[in-house]
């Protein structure tokens, strides 16, 4: 028997392209887990920004992908083996940051096991209960200092981090504003998630559009470059700014910098960094509060799955072209039984 697994070829100077990454069919019997690891069928993938980052030789919180280095990223899977001494059982199913594989074989310490809440499911995981939805938690809760009746607006606002952020931000008493780059997208957020306004980026009214809403007390951005430079200029005094992430520039060979920062003075405005790597710690608890909103229907997500790991290269670029609504996911195979 085979599976597959999907490396880094090679590097993008700007876009993703078709030779960025390249599959590989290798033998399952050489995957063997030793004492205290595991060997987990992956079920489905998360297709996250960060991606970009991973695959340039830079400096950032995590050190670059290898050439030839199976494509970082966390996954959804069933363990199907168990090494001698390991602390997991055959048929737990887990997550873990496997990358993009069909099979891996990780240590005990690297795997998560995934005890799912009632009213949810496992594949919340990666999206509300993962990483997507634990930044927008972390990232409000402490770059934001949000208070009741305040202004806060939210770029990428129909993505999985930007569309929980959104409704943190409902539930704090702030009055939620938020950018997407479609009619479609504006209408889901107004209409389900219940923001009070939704603005087009990309419509010739924007500017316009913003000014109309008034001045803000809080920016959730995850997509930095033009449409922060033109928040900058929609401060109230004291405004904070969460820098979440910016999608915009993740292609830029060379990234704009800003012309607006100037009003941070005026304003007394502050600007602030995260990783919600750091809040590793107090996942569980956020992971519990947020598993009974979505129990309870008060928090809602969105998948936008694609199908086999062949689809993970093509679907990664689009995170950049706007082409998904909520939380990009692969489907690598069905839930797998396993014999317990
Ligand atoms: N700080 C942390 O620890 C942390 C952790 C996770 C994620 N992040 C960051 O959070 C942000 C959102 O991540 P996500 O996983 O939730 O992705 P996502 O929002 O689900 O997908 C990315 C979205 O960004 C928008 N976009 C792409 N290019 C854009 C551009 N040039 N200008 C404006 N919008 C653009 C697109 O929507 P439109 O159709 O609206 O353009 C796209 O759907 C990213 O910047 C990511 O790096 C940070």
């Amino acid at each position: 028997m085979h599976y597959k697994r999907i490396v880094l070829n090679s590097r993008p100077v700007a876009d993703i392209e078709p030779t960025t990454f390249r599959t590989e069919v290798l033998p399952l019997e050489k995957l063997k887990p030793g004492p205290g690891e595991v060997l987990i069928q992956i079920t489905w993938l998360s297709l996250d920004p960060a991606m970009r980052g991973y695959i340039r030789d830079a400096r950032s919180y995590l050190p670059p992908v290898k050439i030839g280095e199976t494509m970082r990223g966390m996954s959804l899977g069933v363990i199907v083996e168990v090494g001698t001494g390991s602390t997991h059982s055959v048929g737990e199913v887990v997550t873990s940051a496997s990358g993009w594989t069909e099979y891996a074989v990780m240590k005990d310490n690297a795997v998560d096991k995934v005890t799912v809440p009632p009213g949810v499911i496992a594949l919340d995981f990666l999206n509300t209960l993962g990483t997507s939805g634990l930044t927008a938690y972390f990232g409000l809760r402490d770059t934001c200092d949000l208070k009741p009746g305040e202004k806060l607006l939210v770029s990428g606002a129909a993505g999985s981090v930007g569309s929980v952020a959104c409704q943190l931000g409902k539930r704090a008493g702030a009055k939620v504003y938020a950018i997407a780059g479609s009619p479609e997208k504006c209408k889901w957020l107004e209409q389900e998630l219940g923001v009070d306004k939704a603005l087009n980026y990309k419509s010739p009214t924007f500017r316009d559009d913003l000014r109309q809403i008034g001045f803000i007390d809080v920016y959730f951005d995850n997509v930095g470059g033009d449409i922060l430079d033109m928040v900058l200029t929609r401060l109230n005094k004291g405004a904070r700014i969460s820098m979440c992430g910016a999608i915009s520039q993740y292609n830029a060979t060379q990234p704009k910098g800003l012309q607006n920062y100037q009003t941070l003075i005026a304003m007394r405005g502050k600007l602030q960094g995260f990783i919600v790597l750091d809040y590793a710690a107090e996942f569980p608890v956020a992971i519990e509060e947020m598993g009974k909103w979505l129990a309870d229907g008060s928090i809602k997500r969105q998948f936008h799955i694609v199908e086999g790991i062949e689809a993970a290269p093509v679907a990664l670029p689009m995170l950049f072209s706007g082409g998904n609504t909520g939380k990009l996911v692969v489907k690598v195979a069905e839930h797998v039984k396993t014999k317990l």
